[in-house]
């Protein structure tokens, strides 16, 4: 166990291997994507690691869209230091990097929702983001099946929205 409390910090290309062994054990199950280290590595300044004692215990990544989405993905905590807050405190910071690059909105697809309403996340409708379907869903094992929920926070001062499904930006071409 820890005895520093975890700080956050930018991920370095030489994280990709630790990010990589912290994602795995959920990876077989579907909990998180696969990401190979050749990925996180060349993707490694859209990561942030959380270290404790010298060692990565936590990462999450942001994924830019474009058009101001960004997504909050790759969340993970070793289960030694899980329930600290530090699953919570990584969402942040995710969301405070994606803000300073200019997002006004970002969403996560997840199996844990309440992390995320807790930080001011909204519960919205999964065909908001047809962008995600189509870059990861469509190759995902659990697509037929999938268990996750959608969450979204709208960071812009001008452009408030309700998750209702009338806001969607579904692909015409999907059924
Ligand atoms: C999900 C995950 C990232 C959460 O990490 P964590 O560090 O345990 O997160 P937190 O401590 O912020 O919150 C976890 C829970 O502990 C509780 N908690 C938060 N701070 C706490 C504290 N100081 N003491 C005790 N419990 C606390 C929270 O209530 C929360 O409960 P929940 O189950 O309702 O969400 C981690 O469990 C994990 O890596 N899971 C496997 C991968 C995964 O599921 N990734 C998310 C995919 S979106």
């Amino acid at each position: 166990m820890s005895s520093c409390p975890a700080r956050i910090r930018p991920a370095q290309a030489t994280d990709a291997a630790a990010i990589v062994a912290l994602l795995q054990p959920y990876v077989p199950a579907g909990i998180v994507l696969p990401r190979s280290e050749d990925e996180v590595r060349a993707a490694s300044g859209d990561f942030l690691v959380a270290e404790a004692d010298g060692r990565a215990v936590g990462a999450v990544a942001l994924r830019d869209y474009g058009g101001y989405l960004v997504e909050i993905r790759s969340l993970v905590v070793h289960p030694d230091q899980a329930g600290k807050g530090l699953g919570s405190a990584l969402v942040t910071a995710a969301v405070d990097l994606a803000r300073e690059r200019g997002a006004r909105r970002v969403f996560a697809l997840t199996l844990r929702p309440q992390l995320f309403e807790r930080l001011g996340f909204l519960l919205v409708e999964r065909d908001l983001f047809p962008q995600k379907v189509w870059n990861d869903c469509s190759t995902c094992p659990k697509r037929e099946r999938c268990d996750e929920v959608a969450v979204a926070m709208d960071l812009g001062p001008s452009t408030r929205w309700r998750p209702r499904p009338s806001d969607s930006e579904r692909d015409p071409g999907r059924g």
